[in-house]
């Protein structure tokens, strides 16, 4: 197994939690959305392990479909404008959509994102994610399954990166200061 190296400070959530974690939601998604046509729509990159987890661990059958947003502006914060790299394949009108992400920082893509797909008049939209930071939250988000509630810590691993590194780690760790200068 990778090791924590000289990068990381720390496992935050290791592979067991998520696992577990991952099959009680899984189990209350299934509850929720038996005999319905349900697709899952995972926002690039950093959702990939969550989405490949999740859906795997659910026992309906579901249809996947996949996003890719650049929240661009300067620095490595979110600026809340969103630009569409990838938009979905699938015509969504009528559809039950759960937006699949492995986090919600400060909840502006996850705000500009449900806007955008809720436009489209689908029969429903709801939100699943790994990972949320309550004390970096910018705006309030309805979102109906969290993994996790986390301190407002830099964390990369299960997806998440530091610029585009980690993001394979099977657990979600800190990353050590001397990394991004903090
Ligand atoms: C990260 C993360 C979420 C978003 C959360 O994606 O995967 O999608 O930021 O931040 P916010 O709540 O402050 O908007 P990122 O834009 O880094 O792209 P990536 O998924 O390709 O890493
Ligand atoms: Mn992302
Ligand atoms: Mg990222």
């Amino acid at each position: 197994e990778k090791d924590l190296g000289a990068d990381l400070e720390s496992v935050l959530i290791s592979k067991e939690e998520i696992d577990a974690r991952l099959r009680e939601l899984a189990a209350a998604i299934d509850a929720e959305y038996a005999g319905k046509d349900l697709l899952l729509v995972g926002v690039l990159k950093g959702a990939v392990m969550v989405m490949a987890d999740l859906a795997r661990a659910l026992s309906t059958h579901v249809t996947m479909d996949w996003m890719a947003v650049s929240s661009y502006g300067a620095g490595t914060q979110s600026s809340g404008v969103v630009r569409i790299l990838k938009d979905l394949d699938t015509d969504i009108q009528g559809r039950h959509v759960l937006i699949v992400e492995d986090i919600i920082d400060s909840g502006l893509t996850l705000s500009w994102l449900l806007s955008n797909l809720g436009s489209r008049q689908p029969a429903s939209i709801r939100v699943c994610t790994l990972l949320r930071k309550p004390d970096a939250a910018k705006v309030d988000i309805d979102v109906e399954w969290v993994g996790f509630d986390i301190p407002n810590e830099f964390v990369v691993g299960y997806g998440l990166d530091y610029a585009e590194k980690y993001r394979n780690l099977p657990f979600v760790g800190t990353l050590a200061g001397h990394v991004y200068g903090g």
